[in-house]
């Protein structure tokens, strides 16, 4: 609860800011959109809910259609297209082969400039597709149903690895490649992975990575949880060679690249999966305990992402489309691989950090390919504004269009991003979704609706936000007020459960707001997406964060108890509590404040075994601005630690009133220290 007023006041700063005067979008761009009938909001009005969505659904091949669009009879374990047959390889790859064979699929460009870009075709991506089922099939002896690890970097060989999964009907679960071997080994052992798939080696800011011994601590990992995957595929970064410091392990890894030409020429015909069965997992972190797998269907999620890519990312067949993600994180799934996929775009997958070799190289990866929509978060955003304010005027790339996701976006920062990144030619969408969510749930149509900088719009069509307080009450549009963002209606996208834990997804984002828990009716099952949000009176919401204990680095969430456990393996330590720090470059920061066993000193040379664990356990994404070791919490008298208070002392500011808790002399120790620093 204390978190959620930290929260609160937050919000309430937020209802001054100043409003934003609204950018129409460019003729050019409407005369070309996909989507211009302002009558797409009537269809996809709740009068029409849930028949408007056959609408996506129709976007796609199915071997066998639907009979019930919309199945409510487990709430809120909504069921989309039931009975509806499909596959997702089939509907992203070869149903594009009569028209778009020799059409680029996926660019990969490498980190290094040196190295040249591959072009790989819809018929080689088919190709190779083929050629890896056929060896996850006879060689793993992986089948429908299945659960599959990878903690592969961005490279063609993920969208392959991925599709060859949906191929078969084996549900994929990638991990971001950024994060540790242990946290790749917890998810291994919680979704009960059969297989890892790996890659040796890749490039990140210029230097060669050693891959291959994160899958060493993954097995390691596992295994401590009683679930080793029975076998580790690697890739090679460069095909032919073998790139990693760390041996491959004998009888139990094998090299991806040494294995395909058995299976040259082999083809599988695509798994037909109920649209219900899971595409994939993807983990993410909650506010407590251990990272929820996301599991998200094939016939709703396909249906959901290529309906937002046609209509919100304005994607055609033409278009060369640059997500500036990472696929480890559902942003990639749905806007790098699923959603352009299934719409026939060539779409770009970039191996390495865009500020490598200088804040260009964005830019000139455009003018290479001819990018014309280009989709980044505001952390990527911020810093290339940081690393040179007029580096993109130099370049001569032209985009239609782009994407901010992630977190809410500075109105300084997006109109930097609109005049200078986009040479006022581009209309921008602001786009706010969730892992959970499987797409956009918020942003403007963009040849409908006009931009307002730092709002990312109203409901996309067929989506319904309400904003509640605390009680439950709508809070109506244009009262300036903030409350929580939930939305009243089901999608096709939103997961199917948390891997192994139906119960979780009930009392995470149903049990806040549900009027009836016995009720069938939809209209009674809200889904409350943990986000603070105020609606202006045009309708346009702006989001402030989240209400809960996760904090949002540079796009990466964390669980703010992940951390804290981390910090708790060093053994000195007897507490510990995270607090978000804003920051001018990664959104927010964790700063970590620990407390030591009795009888324990500590000095610098702990704050940095502490930032350590948490680098090993988590990744270097979770690693605190600062660690202070303090002499005690400031904790409330049944005992709980008052995060609000740390966080205040971490910012400077006032921590409130603090004669209510059980220690309150604390509060000025912690003080002095910090302002001493
Ligand atoms: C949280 C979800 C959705 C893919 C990337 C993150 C924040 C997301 C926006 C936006 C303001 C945003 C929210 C949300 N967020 N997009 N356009 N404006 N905030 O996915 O890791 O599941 O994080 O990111 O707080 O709840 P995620």
């Amino acid at each position: 609860m204390s978190n959620q007023k930290a929260e609160f006041s937050e919000a309430e700063i937020a209802v001054h800011w100043r409003e934003e005067p609204l950018i129409s979008p460019p003729p050019q761009f409407i005369g070309q959109a996909n989507l211009t009938d302002p009558a797409i909001f009537e269809r996809m009005s709740l009068e029409h809910f849930p028949e408007c969505y056959r609408e996506y659904a129709d976007l796609l091949t199915w071997y066998k259609y639907w009979e019930k669009t919309l199945d409510t009879s487990h709430p809120p374990f909504w069921k989309w297209f039931v009975g509806g047959e499909l596959n997702a390889c089939y509907n992203c790859v070869d149903r594009h082969l009569p028209g778009y064979r020799n059409k680029t699929a996926i660019h990969f460009v490498p980190e290094p400039e040196n190295e040249l870009i591959q072009h790989i075709t819809y018929q080689e991506l088919w190709v190779r597709v083929n050629e890896f089922a056929a060896l996850l099939r006879d060689f793993c002896g992986l089948k429908k149903g299945d659960r599959v690890t990878l903690h592969l970097p961005m490279t063609a060989e993920l969208p392959i690895t991925m599709l060859a999964c949906a191929r078969l009907g084996v549900i994929h679960s990638q991990v971001f490649s950024g994060f540790s071997g242990q946290a790749c080994g917890e998810r291994i052992a919680d979704s009960q992975s059969h297989v890892l798939i790996t890659m040796d080696a890749y490039y990140r800011a210029g230097k060669l990575l050693d891959h291959k011994k994160q899958a060493d601590i993954a097995v390691e990992k596992a295994t401590q949880e009683k679930a080793p995957p029975g076998k580790v595929l690697v890739w090679q970064r460069y095909p032919g060679r073998y790139s990693a410091e760390t041996p491959p392990v004998k009888g139990r890894d094998f090299i991806v690249n040494e294995l395909l030409p058995k299976y040259r020429g082999q083809r599988v015909e695509p798994e037909r999966v109920q649209a219900t069965d899971l595409l994939f997992l993807m983990y993410t972190s909650g506010s407590t305990g251990r990272p929820k797998g996301c599991a998200h269907s094939t016939g709703g999620y396909l249906a959901y992402v290529a309906g937002t890519s046609k209509y919100i990312q304005d994607i055609h067949p033409e278009d060369v489309y640059w997500c500036m993600a990472d696929i480890g994180w559902i942003t990639g799934h749905s806007y790098i691989v699923y959603g352009p996929l299934a719409l026939a775009a060539s779409s770009v997958v970039y191996e390495g950090i865009p500020t490598h070799p200088d804040a260009g190289r964005p830019w000139r990866i455009a003018e290479e390919l001819g990018v014309n929509i280009f989709h980044t978060s505001p952390t990527a955003i911020r810093a290339l504004r940081r690393a040179g304010e007029d580096v993109p005027s130099k370049y001569h790339h032209h985009f239609k269009h782009m994407t901010t996701v992630g977190e809410p976006i500075e109105p300084e920062v997006w109109r930097w991003y609109y005049n200078v990144v986009g040479k006022k030619e581009a209309v921008i969408v602001d786009t706010w979704w969730q892992t959970e969510n499987g797409g956009f749930l918020c942003s403007t149509v963009p040849a409908l609706k006009p931009m307002k900088p730092g709002s990312a719009g109203p409901g996309v069509p067929g989506i319904h936000p309400v904003i509640y307080d605390d009680d439950g009450k709508e809070i109506p549009a244009g009262t300036g007020k903030a409350g929580n963002i939930c939305i009243r209606n089901p999608w096709p996208g939103f997961m199917q459960t948390i891997w192994g834990d139906d119960e979780r997804l009930v009392k995470q984002y149903f049990a806040r707001y549900c009027k009836d828990k016995n009720s069938k009716d939809w209209r009674d099952w809200p889904y409350f997406a943990g986000d603070g949000a105020m609606q202006s009176s045009d309708g346009y919401i702006r989001i402030l964060g989240r209400i809960d204990d996760v904090i949002n680095v540079a796009g990466h969430r964390l669980g703010t108890k992940e951390i804290e456990s981390a910090a708790l393996t060093v053994p000195e330590v007897a507490e510990a509590a995270v607090v978000p720090i804003p920051d001018e470059v990664k959104g927010r920061v964790p700063d970590l404040y620990v407390s030591l066993k009795p009888g324990v000193t500590g000095d610098g040379a702990l704050a940095q075994r502490i930032s350590q664990a948490i680098e090993t356990q988590i990744s270097p994404v979770a690693r605190p601005r600062r660690v202070w070791i303090v002499p005690d919490m400031p904790k409330t008298r049944s005992g709980k630690i008052m995060r609000r208070v740390l966080a205040a002392l971490s910012t400077g500011g006032d921590p409130g009133d603090i004669t209510t808790l059980a220690n309150p002399e604390v509060v000025e120790k912690i003080r002095t220290q910090v302002a001493q620093r």
